[in-house]
């Protein structure tokens, strides 16, 4: 299976912190954002990882980045999203990349505390369809929610003022191909953005949609307050642990040695 990590966009809930980088460049306590969610797809077994990104900074991912050696990947491939279509456009670039296959798409400013190993392995099993993420949350209304009935998820409402259940869908998702075809169907939301809530939607109406409870915390890091949570977090206890691993960063590692 490969791996997409989405990380464009203008973050302009950060401004003035990105008005002259990109959000996914600013420091989570010892490593810079875009680090977390390529160790998230690292760690969880995936070896062959895209990175898009858009705006003016996106030379600058391939400075910190690489080929994505530090990673241990097999190679790290970067594509360029212009404008702001939303996270479905971004991730309907890479459709080349995914050439028929299963893709584990993560969103750049998303921050978890333990490996989603076991997520992905189950989906690797599953015949069709997606699989997403579910955390229990106080503030639900800042996200995709789902509505549930009889424990099936009849559909995810993005950001609704008066939300359904306690859940927030977390920006770790799972496709096959037909995601390409669903992302060609869309139409612009209200925001003017091709909504990954949509695309996650007509997976469910389909009836091929799965889901798991999100093990460990998990963050955003977007807005100033969350960016700030997502920096705490991070420093008492590390993100991304699989048991029994030396939790340091990768440059950390070469100068010590
Ligand atoms: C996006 C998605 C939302 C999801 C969230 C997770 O929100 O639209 O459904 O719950 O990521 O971080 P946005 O980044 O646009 O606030």
């Amino acid at each position: 299976m490969k791996g997409v990590v989405l990380a464009g966009g203008l973050g302009s809930r950060l401004s003035p912190l990105t008005r002259i980088t990109n959000k996914h460049l600013l420091p989570i306590y010892d490593k810079p954002m875009v680090y977390y969610p390529i160790e998230c797809l690292v760690k969880a077994g995936i070896r062959d990882v895209l990175l898009v990104t858009g705006g003016n900074d996106a030379g600058d991912f391939l400075k910190l980045l690489g080929n994505g050696k530090k990673f241990g990947l097999k190679e790290l491939h970067y594509t360029y999203q212009e404008g702001e279509g939303g996270i479905a456009d971004a991730l309907g670039l890479a459709r080349d990349f995914a050439d028929g296959g299963k893709l584990v798409v993560v969103l750049g400013d998303n921050i978890i505390e333990n490996n989603i190993r076991e997520g992905v392995a189950n989906f690797f099993t599953q015949p069709r369809g997606g699989r997403i993420y579910l955390k229990q949350v106080h503030d639900p209304e800042r996200f995709g929610v789902p509505v549930f009935e009889n424990d099936r998820i009849v559909r995810i409402e993005e950001k609704p003022s008066r939300p359904q259940s306690n859940y927030a869908v977390i920006g770790i998702y799972m496709y096959d191909e037909q995601v390409f075809e669903w992302i060609d169907g869309l139409e612009p939301s209200a925001r003017g953005e091709l909504e990954i809530t949509d695309v996650n939607n007509r997976y469910i109406e389909q009836g091929t949609m799965e889901y798991d409870i999100l093990d460990g915390w998990w963050t955003d890091a977007g807005t100033f307050d969350s960016l700030l949570h997502a920096n705490k977090l991070v420093a008492e206890g590390g993100a991304n642990k699989v048991p029994g691993e030396n939790p340091v960063s990768p440059d950390r590692e070469q100068v010590t040695k």
